[in-house]
């Protein structure tokens, strides 16, 4: 080996390596901290914030998946012994089991390891619903779902949290069979002209609502990107929930809830 490269490579072993672990241990210990930070201020308010929050939108929830118990599906095997399949990204805790159809088979998608011990705890309740998959991955890359292999696909609150909302429209229209639903419920930015839009933007730019809500924008605008990506039907309403004197729930209007159909 010729001398130059002895020491290139010796100077990369000696300095740059350990240089490189140190940085990547700071930056997983630095994220830690941050969120044991959050935890620590926010925690047990967000736990309240979020229950009044649900609470708001159950109503809207219970019509969403109103006609899941009459859907037929399209994936023949299914179809013949009368089930479907529905795939639910950014499952969470599974707040929506409660809404799908017995002897549905279920396939769910979440990257965060933190909300998988609620989800199994509370898939107990429910223990008709049959568990096919759980993916720990991001949906913009479901690569271990088939594509034409899901009758149904799932999102509450979670476009706000994904990093590239297209991308995951995409992998739904991959996956869903000819003809398959697409059912979510979403909140979007307000319109320009309003103070509420300033304030989504800024508390969005600066970070500072999406490290106290674990990653939520608030500048998403999900109903144009759904309008946009390709699906044969969209049927989508904006509508705003009761905040009930809540300043934050506020912020976090309008909504919106739509089926769309591959
Ligand atoms: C606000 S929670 C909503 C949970 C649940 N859908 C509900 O309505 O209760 C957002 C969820 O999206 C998940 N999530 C975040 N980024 C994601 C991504 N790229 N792909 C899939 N899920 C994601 C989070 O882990 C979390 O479970």
């Amino acid at each position: 080996m010729a001398e130059i490269d002895v020491i290139v490579r010796d100077t990369i072993f000696k300095y740059l390596v350990p240089i490189c672990i140190l940085v990547s241990l700071c930056v997983v210990y630095i994220g830690e901290l941050s969120k044991a930070i959050r935890d620590r201020l926010f925690g047990k308010r967000l736990k309240k914030f979020t229950e009044l929050y649900y609470k708001r939108l159950e109503d809207v929830r219970k019509a969403l998946f109103d006609d899941l118990n009459v859907l037929e599906s399209k994936v023949v095997d299914l179809k013949n012994r009368g089930l479907i399949r529905i795939l639910e990204i950014g499952v969470g805790e599974g707040t929506n089991l409660s809404y799908y159809p017995q002897q549905s088979r279920l396939v769910v998608v979440d990257p965060r390891p933190h909300f998988v011990q609620y989800f199994f705890e509370n898939k107990e309740k429910f223990r008709d619903i049959v568990l096919e998959k759980f993916v720990h991955s991001g949906a913009e890359h479901m690569r271990k779902i088939q594509s034409d292999s899901v009758d149904v696909v799932v999102t509450t609150l979670v476009q706000c949290c994904v990093e590239d909302a297209d991308a995951v429209l995409q992998e739904i229209l991959r996956v869903l069979v000819k003809g398959g639903r697409y059912y979510y419920l979403e909140h979007v930015m307000d319109h320009p002209d309003t103070k509420r839009y300033r304030q989504q933007k800024w508390l969005t730019k600066l970070g500072i609502w999406p490290w106290i809500f674990d990653g939520c924008h608030l500048d998403r605008e999900f109903d144009v990107q759904v309008a946009k990506a390709g699906f044969s039907e969209v049927d989508q309403k904006r509508f705003f929930i009761n905040t009930a004197g809540s300043r934050i729930l506020d912020i976090i209007q309008p909504h919106i809830v739509g089926v769309a159909v591959k």
